[in-house]
């Protein structure tokens, strides 16, 4: 299934939205919507990508799906653009899934799975936060799938612009 149609069928996946509802109705999680992350993709859209697939895969496999996907969902909770200089503690790869974590904990009460993917989901660029359960590993393969596929729309989008100006 294309990522797009995935993407759609989210919306109607009630279960999903059910677990999501209070993360993605508070204001803080909101304001990731204001940042990109990667190419033109928001910081908001990424971790509702993400938290999808980690809720799907999960699932599947008989595992945590619910705090997969909050994890998920909060995985990036940041809340600055990395490409402006002093916005944020560097370098940004290493600090920001503490920084997320930070955020996230200031809003939610998270259970001790939401708090581990938050903080590995870097791994293996954080070579030293190693995911201590299934769940993480997912969301750290899962993360980059999405960051990869949102980084190729992004160059896409700007060929077919170039091709077009
Ligand atoms: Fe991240
Ligand atoms: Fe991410």
């Amino acid at each position: 299934m294309r990522y797009r149609d995935l993407l759609a069928q989210s919306r109607e996946d009630k279960e999903f939205q059910e677990i999501i509802k209070d993360l993605v109705a508070n204001p803080e999680v909101q304001k990731m919507k204001n940042f990109r992350v990667h190419g033109y993709t928001t910081c908001y859209f990424h971790c509702y990508s993400v938290a999808y697939y980690c809720y799907l895969a999960c699932k599947k496999r008989g595992l945590d799906y619910k705090s997969a996907a909050r994890g998920g969902m909060l995985h990036d909770l940041y809340l600055y653009d990395w490409r402006v200089k002093n916005s944020h503690l560097r370098p940004h790869a290493f600090t920001h899934p503490f920084t997320a974590y930070q955020n996230a904990k200031k809003q939610f009460k998270l259970n001790w799975m939401e708090k581990e993917l938050i903080l590995t989901h870097m791994w293996p660029v954080t070579f030293f936060t190693i995911p201590l359960c299934y769940e993480g590993i997912i969301l750290t393969f899962i993360d980059k799938k999405c960051a990869f596929y949102e980084f190729m729309s992004s160059l896409r989008y700007r060929f077919i612009r170039a091709a077009h100006a």
